[in-house]
């Protein structure tokens, strides 16, 4: 059943572990969104083969060389000619620019692997066991100018025990991960998330 379903393109530049689990998620008949496309700027992303086994298609724009504002433009078109409504970014490693940013506004999400507004960017888990916290966590948001900035959908929370190490801390968040990420999709493709500002209001 597809019908009513809102289309879905997951961007990925690598492991796509999340995008498995939206697959996963988005299998059961009473899911309201579809993943649509996959589309990676790296042409090895392991992801690739994910959703190449799971029947859906699948398409490579390479960045490396490219500008960022052709390298937009070209993957708007794209998702465009494709009828994409919603975008999940899942480990998608390349900045965006604000014109695409601002265009896909309120439907496009990021899954983050940290408690938002902490340790955004790169390398997060050993700054986190590095920092001494005793929480850290997932977070979805809406994606906006701003790296790791948009407004905050969901969050899932993970203890750190004093004798944690990156990798293992690593693992603990990304099986959260798993889980947030397709309730957030969830909620964004029933209509169902209002942004006010910096906040997300979800309708009942
Ligand atoms: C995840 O930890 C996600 O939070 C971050 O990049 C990683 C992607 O992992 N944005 P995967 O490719 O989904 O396995």
């Amino acid at each position: 059943m597809t019908a009513g379903k809102r289309a879905v393109a997951v961007l990925i530049s690598g492991r796509g572990s999340n995008l498995r689990a939206l697959i996963a998620a988005a299998a059961a008949d009473d899911y309201p969104a579809r993943i649509a496309l996959v589309l990676s700027n790296k042409p090895e992303a392991e992801g690739l083969e994910i959703a190449r086994a799971a029947g859906i298609a699948t398409l490579v724009i390479e960045s490396r060389g490219k500008a960022r504002a052709e390298f937009d433009t070209e993957m708007d078109a794209a998702l465009k000619a494709r009828g994409i409504e919603l975008i999940c970014l899942a480990g998608f490693m390349r900045l965006l620019t604000t014109e695409f940013v601002q265009a896909w506004y309120g439907r496009m999400i990021n899954i983050h692997p940290s408690l938002l507004p902490a340790f955004k960017g790169t390398d997060v888990h050993a700054r986190v066991v590095a920092s001494g916290v005793r929480f850290t966590g997932c977070s979805v948001h809406f994606v906006s100018p701003e790296m790791d900035e948009g407004p905050i959908i969901a969050q899932a929370v993970v203890p750190v025990p004093p004798d944690a190490t990156a990798d293992n801390v690593a693992e603990a968040v990304l099986e959260q991960e798993h889980t947030l990420y397709p309730q957030a999709l969830r909620l964004l493709a029933e209509g169902r998330l209002v942004i006010e500002g910096q906040r997300v209001r979800i309708r009942p």
